[in-house]
């Protein structure tokens, strides 16, 4: 009933992921790059009606884009999907499974914590337009309490920052921070491998005056390289930012699988 995805599985799965919620879908946009990735399951009754990626790292695996055909709801098929990869999960010896949801996702929510899923921490999605300006004063590095910024987000994915990746986007001056004023705000700036010229920015939001110097110097940055979205992930509120435009806020779910 539950099995890998196959190349011929795209155009079924996408029949019923065009309107799966308000703003579209974006499984079109990644079905080719999980495929190939692999760990992209595919429930089926006859035809496949549902499908979930699973992202293994070493110590957590990602779950992401669980889809089931509105026809076949509530049948327990969203159960099985996750069940099977946390199974696999389990055999990797992998202790945590995360998965995010929108706040407003009742029904998701519902499922997760049905699994047995907890929320583990409120992420907020804001939009920034690049755009060139001077003045920014921000520091390039490492040299931080490097526990302050645990995750980072790749691809929309929170995979946990260790010391080998801090040192891969030092070394590209793509981890800054500000500590001018009061307590140290951090950012990562990560490539989009889904969509082109798309920028996404992990913050971790001191105080405000900091966050401003990074904000300020990561607009530049955006438009300097051509960038055409700006995506700021970051689980402080900064709606005072007038330049930040919140789009969505997420619960990020965890579930300790040992
Ligand atoms: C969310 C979704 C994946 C659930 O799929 P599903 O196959 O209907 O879910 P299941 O039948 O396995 O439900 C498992 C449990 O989740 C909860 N649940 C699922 N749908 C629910 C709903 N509409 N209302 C309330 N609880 C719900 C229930 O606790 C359910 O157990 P129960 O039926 O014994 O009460 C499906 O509605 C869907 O594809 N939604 C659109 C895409 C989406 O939101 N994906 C998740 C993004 S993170």
């Amino acid at each position: 009933m539950i099995r890998n995805a196959v190349d011929s599985d795209k155009s079924v799965i996408l029949n019923f992921c065009h309107n799966t919620f308000s703003w579209g879908d974006y499984i079109q946009d990644v079905w080719n790059s999980w495929l190939s990735e692999d760990n992209l399951f595919i429930v089926e009754k006859e035809h496949p009606i549902g499908m979930t990626h699973a992202f293994f790292s070493k110590n957590q695996v990602w779950i992401e884009g669980i889809r089931i055909n509105p026809d076949f709801r509530r049948q327990g098929f969203a159960k099985k999907l996750v069940q099977h990869v946390e199974l696999i999960a389990k055999e990797k010896q992998i202790p945590f499974s995360f998965m995010l949801i929108d706040v407003k996702n009742h029904k998701s929510l519902s499922m997760a914590k049905n699994l047995g899923y907890g929320i583990f921490q409120t992420w907020n999605f804001y939009s920034l337009l690049p755009q060139i300006n001077n003045s920014h004063e921000i520091q390039f590095g490492n040299s931080f309490d490097q526990s302050k910024i645990p995750h980072y987000v790749k691809s929309w994915r929170w995979l946990p920052l260790d010391k080998k990746t801090i040192l891969y986007f030092y070394k590209q001056n793509k981890i800054i921070f500000s500590d001018k004023s009061g307590p140290i705000s951090i950012a990562v700036l990560t490539d989009s491998e889904h969509f082109d010229k798309i920028l996404i920015v992990t913050l971790i939001s001191g105080s405000l005056s900091n966050t401003l110097d990074l904000i300020l110097y990561i607009q530049n940055y955006g438009a300097e390289n051509k960038y055409q979205k700006i995506q700021i992930l970051t689980r402080a509120k900064l709606s005072t930012i007038n330049t930040l435009e919140h789009k969505i806020t997420f619960n990020l779910m965890k579930k300790s699988l040992v």
